[in-house]
């Protein structure tokens, strides 16, 4: 279960990228975020993977306060995540089987565990022939599988894709996009932001459309409205809207980012420090660098 209760982020600029969200996602679901650029869609896929910290708000992913995890375990919470960019995020260095292998080598799997588990996360993505191919000779439909094999091997229970198929042809997103979908049947929570519209209008799954920083619609794959926010004086449509404060009508409001604008927010700095430790030659490894 994933719940953010009255989330607010300010980044330091002052930028107001999250003003208020209220959102529940059930284990198991499938939902499509949408919304205009800069409507705050990545914002919110960065505090979900605690790359960025509230700034006011509580998020809650299986249990773990991001809020209050400790440095030290954001690593270990982010194995309960799989990650997939726009940008694939290969190393390119490395074969396909490699790249998937690394995402095991991380959490300390065995030699004998990956032989077994990533020739099936390669299966199940449709690589199968493609095993020892590097990135740069697959086509970007099969590059963004294998990123997505990679973010599976370790079993999440969360997949969060930041518009995957924003690089990809029609044919391709539609191929990773039912990809995504068996992923989900085998009980993967999948989050995808996207600018598809004709991927979530074919999809029919749930579908969280943003504005300003707002959640201003989230509709059931059977089109039935779910409860958002709503904000008396001015709308996230910027119609109507009053130099006051909206008031929110929900019953706590003390998470307002005015209310704690001077927090400094370090956590970016030790995300990429946790990179640049998981891209360190490791102990049975070749002593190659992460290429990005
Ligand atoms: N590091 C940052 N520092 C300051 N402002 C930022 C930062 N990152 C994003 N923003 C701002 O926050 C707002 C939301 O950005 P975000 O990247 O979340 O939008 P998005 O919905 O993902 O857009 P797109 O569809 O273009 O990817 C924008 O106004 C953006 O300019
Ligand atoms: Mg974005």
């Amino acid at each position: 279960m994933i719940e953010l209760k009255n989330v607010c982020k300010t980044y330091e600029t002052g930028n107001k990228a999250i003003r208020n969200i209220n959102l529940r996602i059930r284990d198991g679901e499938f939902v499509f975020i949408v919304g205009k650029s800069g409507s705050g869609k990545s914002t919110l896929f960065k505090l979900l993977t605690r790359e960025l910290k509230a700034t006011s708000g509580e998020i809650m992913v299986n249990g773990c306060d991001l809020g209050r995890i400790k440095r030290r375990n954001i690593p270990k919470y982010r194995r309960t995540l799989g990650v997939v960019f726009q940008d694939f995020r290969l190393l390119y260095d490395r074969n396909v089987f490699e790249n998937v292998a690394f995402a095991q080598r991380v959490i300390g799997a065995s030699n004998s565990e990956i032989k077994k588990n990533v020739p099936e996360m390669l299966k199940l993505t449709g690589l199968g022939a493609k095993y020892k191919a590097y990135p740069n000779h697959l086509s970007g439909g099969e590059q963004q599988r294998v990123a997505i094999a990679r973010a599976l091997i370790n079993h999440p229970q969360v997949l969060l894709a930041d518009e995957p198929t924003g690089n990809l042809d029609s044919y391709n997103t539609h191929e990773i996009m039912k990809l995504l979908e068996t992923v989900n049947s085998m009980g993967t929570t999948v989050i995808v932001i996207t600018h598809s519209k004709e991927m979530v209008d074919e999809m029919k799954k749930r579908v969280i459309t943003m504005d300003k920083g707002l959640i201003v619609s989230d509709e059931t794959p059977e089109g039935k409205s779910l409860s958002v926010m709503t904000v008396r004086g001015g709308n996230a449509s910027g119609k109507g809207r009053s130099r006051k404060r909206p008031e929110i009508s929900v019953e706590n409001t003390d998470y307002w980012p005015d209310t704690n604008e001077a927090e400094t927010d370090d956590s970016e700095k030790h995300y990429q420090e946790e990179r640049r430790y998981e891209n360190r030659p490791d102990s049975r490894g070749s002593g190659k660098r992460r290429h990005r």
